[in-house]
């Protein structure tokens, strides 16, 4: 029997749907109102257990509004397709806590949440690593110990990022936005790596370098390494947002931390498990003008040994996306996956940004089974520039 208490909105909806937290925001809910769903949304501050989960699906569920911390295994999902479900929202960007193909042969359709976390995510992941360059935590924990004697020409002294190199692993939507953060802001060049061109980002680069050069300044540089490896050996700053899957558990490894210089920083803000903790910590411990900054941790929320311990480790609790008007798009968004699947709209393409005020269009923002499952698209009627929520390339 499930422990997790519920609350119930619009109690006649005809589709039963189940939040496994209560989300930030009220258009979420009156989305789901509007789309004639009654809506039970459970649990607290700590994740709902595997047995809640099943307890709240229960007999009857048609959609899901779901959890990075909760794993949709072929037994989980088995279920709420046992239970009439149809679709699950993740109320995240990733969904690597999905199995997704169980879910397309199962006929349920998987949502997430791009597009509204992009530059909150990647600012984030800048505020991570000035925080690991300058040392930010050190200064902090020296202050409220009571160890501050006064300003010292040797005091904590920092890395310098003006104009070095910065190594972007995965130029997606947020990779691509933090790299121009620290290219137009601070002026460094740009490796990245990826399995595919990222020429929006090349090209971006490229127009702001002409700038440099028309005003007499040097300009930047932007290219794509062939292998990580040669990333990992040229970047001073080399930074993850990389999609996790099998291809990526343990990108960075003891032999790729090895690779790196001496003193380079490395961020993480995607997914824990792209790096290997443990090796992480010996790699910080043998070698300490090297920095880790980090938003995410392999076994969340758990943190490997001794982590903690380090003075060249940065680390926050998976903060990535949590703004207020973030988290409230978010709830819009997985909300409106719901809604859109249960009345059989099709499934938008596009700026996301006519979803978050006024009248949401008759469609789902995103279904990332959308293809596999053969469900229709509708293409997003361009809208003008200065209206656009996310530049979400
Ligand atoms: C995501 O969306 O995948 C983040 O990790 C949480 O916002």
């Amino acid at each position: 029997m499930s422990d997790a208490t519920c609350e119930t909105r619009h109690p006649d909806g005809r589709f039963r749907v189940v939040a496994t937290k209560p989300l930030p925001g009220t258009r979420w809910l009156e989305l789901l109102g509007a789309a004639d769903c009654r809506v039970e949304v459970c649990g607290g501050e700590r994740p709902l257990t595997r047995d809640e989960i099943l307890a709240v699906v229960g007999r009857r569920c048609d959609g899901v509004l779901a959890q990075l911390t909760e794993r949709w295994d072929a037994e989980l999902l088995d279920r709420f397709a046992a239970a009439g479900g149809r679709v699950l929202a993740n109320y995240a960007v990733g969904y690597d806590n999905v199995d997704v193909a169980r879910a397309t042969a199962l006929g349920i359709a998987v949502g997430n949440t791009p597009g509204i976390l992009t530059e909150t995510t990647a600012e984030l992941a800048v505020a991570l690593t000035f925080a690991a360059a300058r040392r930010v935590v050190e200064g902090q924990r020296l202050l409220t110990e009571g160890r501050f004697t006064g300003w010292h020409p040797s005091l904590l002294l920092g890395k310098r990022l003006w104009r070095k190199t910065l190594g972007v692993v995965g130029a997606g939507r947020i990779g691509a936005t933090y790299a121009r953060m620290l290219v137009e802001g601070h002026k460094m060049d740009l490796v990245y790596h990826d399995l595919h061109a990222n020429e929006q980002l090349e090209a971006s680069v490229a127009a702001y370098g002409a700038l440099l050069v028309s005003r007499g300044e040097d300009p930047v540089s932007c290219r794509r390494a062939a292998t990580l490896d040669e990333l990992l050996e040229s970047a001073d700053v080399v930074s993850l947002h990389a999609a996790l899957d099998d291809s990526t558990r343990h990108l960075i490894d003891a032999a790729r931390l090895a690779r790196m210089k001496e003193e380079a920083i490395l961020v993480n803000s995607a997914r824990g498990a792209l790096v290997d903790e443990e090796a992480l910590v010996a790699h910080c411990r043998r070698h300490p003008s090297f920095s880790a900054a980090l938003d995410v941790f392999e076994r969340e929320p758990e943190l490997a040994p001794g982590l903690l311990d380090l003075p060249n480790v940065v680390a926050v609790p998976h903060l990535g996306s949590a703004t207020g008007w973030t988290r409230r798009g978010m709830a819009t968004l997985a909300a409106a996956n719901v809604a859109g699947v249960l009345s059989g709209w099709p499934i938008w393409s596009g700026d996301v940004g006519p979803f978050l005020t006024g009248d949401p269009p008759p469609a789902a923002p995103s279904i990332v089974n959308a293809a596999a499952l053969r469900l229709p698209t509708m293409r997003a009627a361009r809208r003008p520039r200065d209206e656009a929520v996310s530049s979400d390339a």
